[in-house]
């Protein structure tokens, strides 16, 4: 039998979905399980989405072009305005979804061996894709402790050697909710400039900032303009994860020829969702304010639910719609494993994702699971009670 490529054995199985099949087999024995694991928003589309989809009359559904239609690019442009990232429409480059974004700009800026820099824990596909384009994600440790805060850039320094090609950040952070201040942001800016790397910055979760903190975009950075990639999707923010839309953005024209020969070679982003994302352009401003405050209550309900739970600790996550949360129990794999598997609390159980699949480093996060709080406060309290429940039954518990 032929053998399977190297990369396809390192390829790492996503820490979200891997535990899928013990979820399966819980709901085939009749367990409700709540949905902790996975950031798919259950709020509704856009209904200008909706109807633009019902409403399409094309006779063919063809290709679209390989950088995505012009009148959705340019839209776009009037879109980042709003957030003081200024752009033209061939800056934006249309992928299908963010992760085709973060793929192509990984097999783009780097080679093989190449080396780029990724504070974790960290949204765990990134591993997967740096593998896929033959790259090493070398790790800044963050903590539970210091709320995930930046390392000091000496941290950063220590790991920059000839291979280093890029940073890359996600702000505000799938899984931590941290968000970047303006000071790191600077700094890492300063180490942009200073080693001429790339910066590939995933911003799919700018609409979810909580604290009134400034959202600073590396778009923002100055005189790094050449040096920026961002990484957008349209999954999050109209809750479309399934329409597969994102963008690949960037100043950098060699970057931009270089990811266009990705794109024409996979041809064409997705056409229906490229209707449907450009509808939501015009979403009504209240569609976005209801989606806000939903996440803003969900927040409290959660980050103070699991704060009250014995030995459980989460701090205030500034954005998105995640929390890492420490646990008192001896591995989180095998805990959440075990609560698919062996748990159920009044015919309930939790699906969490572990948190040791959003490190590098190994034995970190053998006692965090990231909780991404996409169903509604009813569902949430109810999961925290079950989870409480399967905290004082776990034998690997460690208080
Ligand atoms: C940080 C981050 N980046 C990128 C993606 C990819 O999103 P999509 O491919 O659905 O656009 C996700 C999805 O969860 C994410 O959390």
């Amino acid at each position: 039998m032929p053998t399977i490529s190297t990369r396809g054995i390192e390829m790492p199985a996503s820490p979200i979905r891997k535990l899928a099949p013990l979820a399966d087999a819980a709901k085939q024995r009749g367990t409700h399980v709540f949905h902790l694991n996975i950031g798919q928003p259950d709020l509704p589309t856009p209904q200008v989405a909706i109807d633009a989809i019902h409403n399409i009359d094309l006779k063919t559904l063809e290709y679209s072009p390989s950088a995505g239609y012009r009148s959705y690019r340019e839209k776009l442009v009037g879109y980042y305005a709003k957030f003081n990232i200024n752009l033209t429409a061939d800056d934006i480059i249309i992928t299908t979804g963010g992760s085709e974004a973060v793929l192509f700009s990984f097999m783009s800026c780097l080679n093989p061996g190449d080396e780029i820099i990724v504070p974790e824990p960290a949204y765990a596909n990134y591993m997967a894709f740096a593998i896929s384009a033959g790259a090493k994600i070398r790790t800044v440790s963050t903590t539970i402790e210091e709320g995930f805060s930046l390392p000091k850039v000496e941290k950063f320094e220590e790991l920059i050697n000839e291979r280093t090609k890029g940073i890359l950040i996600c702000n505000p952070n799938n899984p931590t909710g941290y968000l970047y201040t303006r000071r790191e942001m600077n700094q890492i800016r300063d180490l942009v400039k200073k080693y001429d790397l790339f910066l590939f910055s995933d911003e799919v979760y700018r609409e979810f900032i909580y604290t009134g903190s400034p959202y600073i975009s590396a778009c923002h950075l100055e005189g790094i303009e050449n040096n920026v990639v961002l990484i957008d999707s349209v999954s999050k923010r109209y809750s479309e994860c399934g329409i597969r839309v994102g963008a690949l953005i960037t100043k950098n024209k060699e970057v931009r020829n270089a990811v266009m020969k990705f794109c024409q070679a996979r041809l064409s982003p997705p056409l229906i969702g490229q209707i449907a994302a450009e509808a939501s352009l015009d979403a009504p401003e209240e569609y976005s304010r209801e989606m806000y405050d939903e996440y803003v209550e969900r927040r409290k309900c959660l980050i103070d639910g699991l704060n009250r739970i014995p030995g459980v600790y989460s701090p205030i996550p500034m954005g998105a719609f995640y929390t890492m949360a420490k646990l008192p129990v001896d591995d989180s794999d095998k805990f959440c494993a075990w609560c698919l598997e062996e748990f159920d609390y009044e015919g309930q159980t939790v699906f969490m994702a572990p948190g040791s699949g959003f490190y590098t480093t190994a034995g970190a996060g053998y006692n965090e699971v990231r909780i991404a709080y996409v169903l509604n406060k009813e569902d949430l309290t109810r999961a925290l009670f079950v989870l409480q429940k399967a905290l004082e039954a776990y034998p690997g518990r460690t208080e």
